[in-house]
């Protein structure tokens, strides 16, 4: 109900007053719980673990929490449950700056969570129940309108019911506001509408896999399946390579780049691609003429320092740890 009274709010009167937000994410939210044991259970066995930690993640935070790191205004527009989860995210969005008035609370279903279990091996068998984000609903989204359209950019996945994510993007395109969509996690049979309203395509190479049946290894079979997202009506695509850096392909002008990365020792590249998604919605909302490739260079300057510290959003590196040259 919280999203209903948000107009009436001082809090939402005084950041709609003030300047419009850079980036907001229409997005997911869930609390990973993740348990380390020695291997992984088998069917019906309870083993013992010897570590616990509580993280926070989901694509569309991620993504948020990223960008305000770097020092974007943003916005969140998401679902929790009215729960103690849902509670600590809030806070979480706080912690780092992000504005929490679309960010509305049920009781209808939990927040959404990701049970994980990692082995000694690093291997894992994960469990998510999206709970809450499947209810984020149309409601949220007018309500968030003002802040969708006076946005420089505007970020979804499909962690969420993909016609919410179909449709913030088309109220952002209707606003002229920057779209960039991260078709994440990938579904085979993604509406065809989704690569038009896009200005930025982003996925990595498994995504890219699926969404074009062809394979994705290597540099040169990235553009061929860049090439091919591009024709079905994006204005740009970029797929990410890992350690490779990223392809970079603009309608405009036919290019296709490889921008390549700076190797670094990577400790953990969980949440790597939503550090460079953030990353990438700062790049676009503080430089809104600086070419693309550039744009993606940059992203994945910041990527490559997240996966270099253990953890998801504790990994994603703020302003001031990085360097001048990024901003
Ligand atoms: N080992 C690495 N060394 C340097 N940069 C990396 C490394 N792994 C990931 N990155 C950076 O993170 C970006 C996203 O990583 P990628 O693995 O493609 O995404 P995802 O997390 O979706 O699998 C890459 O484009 C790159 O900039
Ligand atoms: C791409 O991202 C998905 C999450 O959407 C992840 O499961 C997959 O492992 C990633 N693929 C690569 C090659 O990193």
């Amino acid at each position: 109900m919280s999203s209903c009274l948000c107009h009436e709010s001082p809090t939402f009167k005084k950041v709609m007053t003030e300047e419009a937000f850079d980036v907001v994410v229409v997005g997911s939210c869930m609390t990973d719980l993740v348990s380390q044991s020695p291997r992984l259970p088998k069917e019906g066995e309870t083993i013992h673990g010897h570590n616990f930690f509580i993280g926070f993640g989901g694509k569309g935070a991620n993504q948020c929490i990223q960008a305000a790191r770097l020092g974007a205004k943003t916005a969140m527009v998401a679902k929790v449950g009215k729960d103690s989860f849902g509670d600590s995210y809030i806070q979480n969005f706080k912690d780092n700056g992000v504005y929490t008035g679309f960010v509305g609370q049920t009781s209808d279903a939990a927040t959404g969570v990701a049970s994980i279990i990692v082995n000694d091996a690093g291997e894992n068998a994960i469990v998510i129940v999206a709970g809450a984000n499947m209810l984020l609903s149309d409601t949220e989204l007018q309500n968030a309108l003002p802040a969708i359209s006076s946005a420089k950019v505007l970020v979804c996945q499909l962690e969420i019911s993909p016609q919410m994510s179909l449709r913030a993007l088309r109220m952002a395109q209707e606003n002229k506001v920057k779209t960039i969509f991260n078709p994440a996690p990938a579904i085979p049979d993604l509406d065809p509408d989704f690569y038009r309203v896009s200005d930025v395509f982003c996925c990595n190479e498994s995504e890219a896999e699926l969404l074009t049946a062809l394979s994705v290894n290597t540099v040169e079979e990235a553009r061929c399946a860049g090439r091919e997202l591009l024709r079905r009506g994006c204005s740009t695509v970029i797929i990410t390579l890992g350690a490779q850096g990223c392809v970079v392909l603009k309608a405009a002008d036919s290019s296709c780049k490889h921008v390549p990365t700076t190797p670094v020792d990577a400790v953990d590249t969980t949440g790597a691609g939503d550090s460079f998604i953030g990353a990438l919605a700062y790049d676009m909302a503080h430089h809104p003429t600086m070419q693309l490739e550039e744009v993606a260079r940059r992203a994945g300057q910041v990527a490559g320092a997240s996966v270099q510290v253990m953890g998801t959003q504790s990994s994603y590196p703020h302003k001031r740890h990085l360097a001048a040259e990024l901003f």
